[in-house]
């Protein structure tokens, strides 16, 4: 079968079946292509919820289609390719939360959503890339533990000074292999073009940023900026997916370390196999971690 001809496959079977297919933002063209919406963490959550259709797939990693499957208890989600987890979801688990939980008592346990279900059941909240700082914000503990992401907890820091932060010792190892060298040099290379970062970058890259956000925050900057040239601090599919939509705009990879393979697992073919029923994996949750997860999200959701 031509990539066409399983697209078509995927477009048809979707219909008969009742399933909506969301995308995360670092997924490749051909699956974008196919998708009902593609989107950042965030908002991927979102619409997962508001959609009527029964069936979900999320083209992701692991962490998100377990996030869908707690907003969306009554629909069926899949993961189509089970071996997609995200690095820094699995960073982390109850047991070293509670040591830190012990080293830092009465501090809110802010837990970045790139976590796994099991441990937002001990967290007090959830955030995204996106809703970091208006949540952090809106907590009333001044005292915030912010897991696991440091890179992300700093950034968020910054913007509130009058809060007392402690983090984990973890981060996203790809956006981690990107330092101010890597940037420099490409603002070298490309001196009129404006550095858009993902917070996950390292405090000193992200110092030399001009804009700073999530995936889709980084996209509408760019879309939306009279600008013609930007070096994109974020995985790579997101300087192809700007470079289709912006033919008239220049956009320039920070790094070539900037790669998510996890991300990239997932094929059209896993798709189909799912809407066949032979592949993927059915993403099912204990009753005890659905409900201590969502009220993680939920409260996410409602400050966010
Ligand atoms: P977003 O929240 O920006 O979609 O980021 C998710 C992620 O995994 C970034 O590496
Ligand atoms: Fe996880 Fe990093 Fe990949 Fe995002 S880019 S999914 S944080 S490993």
């Amino acid at each position: 079968m031509t990539i066409k001809e399983i697209q078509e496959e995927i477009i048809r079977l979707k219909k008969e079946k009742d399933f909506c297919i969301l995308a995360h933002a670092y997924q490749g063209h051909e699956i974008l292509e196919v998708a009902d919406y593609m989107g950042d963490s965030y908002g991927l959550s979102v619409e997962a919820s508001k959609d009527s259709r029964k069936n979900i797939i999320m083209c992701g990693v692991r962490f998100m289609a377990e996030t869908c499957k707690i907003l969306s208890p009554d629909k069926n989600v899949y993961l189509p390719n089970p071996e997609a987890g995200c690095p820094m979801a699995e960073q982390m688990n109850l047991e070293m939360l509670d040591e830190m939980k012990k080293k830092y008592p009465g501090y809110a346990v802010v837990a970045y959503i790139n976590t796994t279900s099991e441990l937002k059941t001990a967290c007090d909240v959830c955030v995204t890339s996106s809703s970091a700082v208006q949540i952090c914000s809106k907590l009333d503990n001044d005292k915030i533990l912010f897991i696991p992401d440091p890179n992300l907890g700093n950034y968020v820091q910054k913007q509130m000074p009058e809060k007392e932060f402690a983090f984990f010792n973890g981060g996203c190892p790809r956006h981690l292999a990107v330092t101010p060298d890597d940037a420099l040099k490409a603002k070298e290379l490309h001196p009129h073009a404006e550095l858009l970062v993902h917070p996950e970058c390292r405090p000193d890259v992200v110092a030399e940023a001009d804009y700073v956000g999530s995936t889709t925050g980084i996209m509408a900057y760019a879309r939306k900026s009279e600008k013609k040239e930007f070096i994109i601090g974020t995985e790579h599919s997101i300087v192809e997916h700007l470079q289709y939509e912006c033919p008239d705009k220049m956009f320039y990879p920070i790094s070539s370390k900037l790669m998510c393979h996890n991300m990239k697992l997932t094929t059209l073919v896993d798709i189909l196999n799912v809407l066949k029923g032979t592949g993927g994996e059915e993403i099912v949750l204990s009753d005890e971690v659905m409900e201590g997860a969502s009220r993680c999200i939920n409260r996410m959701i409602a400050l966010g």
